[in-house]
């Protein structure tokens, strides 16, 4: 009655404690099509090389017909002491297709380079959903940029006023590591498009079944160069599981971004209701949860990367049982970033900023006092002096609880004195406007609005390639 897939030169079936720790079902069943469109292309495999008749492979290709039926329609599914969704499948197939028959799809194939097929066929379709809705999310970012226009806000560093930006310049500056982690997946997909099926446990198969048929059946243009690399490599698992990470920090840093301006104290962006919440019992919350949430589980993402990494370093190289501890690292992520990702897109697709604030606060804190310098700069002052200048007309204006553009001309004429002569120093005043300030920086990348329209295009291009 017992049904494990080697009990041959077992005297007794497993303890329940053997079987409750190996059993593992509970989360890879999740594999259960991607292992029947094997099985299939194993079957043909087997046809070619004349282990199967033509009536026997038409029969076994039924046979995984049904099964695949029953599998969507839940009518099969794994029982308590199925060992693994492999098990529970063959299980499947033999009480359709009868014993004789169904006991010969087993051959020339292992449970080893099964498995390590099934994670790569898995990991690459959601790796495409995930990409896609990494893309929406840009776009969102992309449409609240062309919506900002050339609103100005206080750019910072060490989150102290730094010099005034454009609103979708710092927009922007999210859209260019998410288009990277869309390219690292592409990247990634390449490298993990090789067949591992075929590999057998470890050594490769006797049976002459060609691999790379079974490969392209599969949607992999190669086989694995080497048998015992195809069935025990998980760096492409753990690859996929850094990008996973990757993205959960590069959300994360938009995410932290949207609570600070969402506070009272910045009331730069106001959050759509149906992407905030409440509180139990302040009638008055509106909380930023979804922001929060993509920063709470960017901490798990980066968990499933570490664990993954902690079980694979110091295996001997072939298959072991740890490498079954690969999969729920994974899925974890997957199920995370495919609920946080739409959350996310509506919620900055629908946001609103106070530009008007923003505008405000953008000249604040002295951001102008670099303009200030680099205007010295320009008059042949060297930028040292420069510097030490600016700094000076900071201090005069902070000692007097004032900004930098209500310094007097006698205050600009006093303390350029022996750099520029004294018609030319209150002209500084011509560089004191965040307009001015932001129109200047005109290099490649700068924030510039000719140059933010730029690279508004060419991220928009980016978009149209995917
Ligand atoms: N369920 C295992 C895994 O996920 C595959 C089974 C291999 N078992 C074995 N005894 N070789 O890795």
């Amino acid at each position: 009655e017992h049904v494990a897939l080697w009990g041959g030169r077992f005297s007794s079936g497993p303890s329940a404690a053997l079987a409750a720790l190996s059993k593992s079902t509970q989360f890879d069943w999740r594999l259960a099509d991607d292992d029947i469109a094997g099985s299939r292309a194993h079957a043909r495999a087997l046809g070619r090389a004349g282990l199967l008749t033509d009536q026997e492979l038409e029969q076994m290709e039924q046979a995984l017909d049904t099964l695949q039926r029953m599998v969507d329609d839940g009518s099969f599914a794994p029982r308590e002491d199925d060992e693994d969704e492999a098990t529970a499948l063959e299980r499947g197939l033999m009480d359709i297709a009868g014993s004789e028959l169904g006991g010969k799809l087993r051959a020339g194939r292992s449970r080893n380079d099964q498995i390590a097929a099934l994670i790569r066929m898995w990991l690459r379709r959601h790796a495409r959903v995930i990409a896609r809705g990494v893309l929406e999310l840009v776009q969102a970012l992309i449409e609240q940029s062309e919506r900002a226009g050339q609103a100005v806000m206080p750019g910072r560093t060490h989150m102290q006023h730094a010099q005034p930006v454009l609103v979708a310049h710092q927009l922007m500056a999210h859209v260019w590591p998410l288009l990277r982690d869309v390219d690292r997946l592409r990247d990634w997909d390449a490298r993990i498009d090789a067949s591992p099926y075929g590999s057998g446990a470890l050594a490769g198969n006797t049976l002459g079944l060609d691999p790379q048929a079974v490969a392209y059946e599969l949607g992999f243009s190669s086989v694995t160069e080497n048998s015992i690399d195809g069935t025990a490599a998980r760096d492409l698992v753990a690859e996929f599981a850094f990008i996973a990470a990757m993205l959960g920090v590069d959300i994360s840093r938009l995410s932290e971004e949207i609570i600070i301006w969402n506070t009272q104290e910045f009331a730069f962006v106001t959050l759509d209701d149906a992407y905030s919440t409440g509180s139990s019992i302040m009638p008055q919350k509106k909380n930023p949860d979804i922001a929060e949430l993509a920063r709470g589980k960017s901490g798990r993402l980066i968990g499933d990367l570490a664990g993954l990494l902690a079980t694979l370093k110091g295996l001997p190289t072939a298959y072991a049982r740890d490498l079954q501890e690969d999969k729920e690292a994974v899925f974890d992520q997957v199920d995370t970033l495919e609920v946080l990702l739409p959350a996310c897109t509506g919620m900055v697709a629908t946001m609103r900023f106070n530009y008007e604030r923003m505008e405000q606060e953008a000249p604040t804190g002295f951001a102008l006092a670099t303009d200030i310098a680099e205007w010295l700069v320009r008059l042949g002052v060297p930028f040292r002096n420069a510097h030490e200048l600016s700094g000076a007309c900071v201090k005069l204006a902070e000692e007097r609880g004032q900004e930098l553009w209500d310094l007097t001309d006698e205050d600009f004429i006093t303390v350029f004195d022996g750099f520029v002569d004294a018609t030319t120093a209150p002209q500084v005043r011509e560089v004191l406007s965040t307009l001015g300030s932001v129109t200047a920086r005109k290099g490649k990348g700068g924030t510039a609005p000719e140059r933010v329209a730029e690279q508004i295009e060419s991220a928009k291009q980016a978009l149209k390639l995917d």
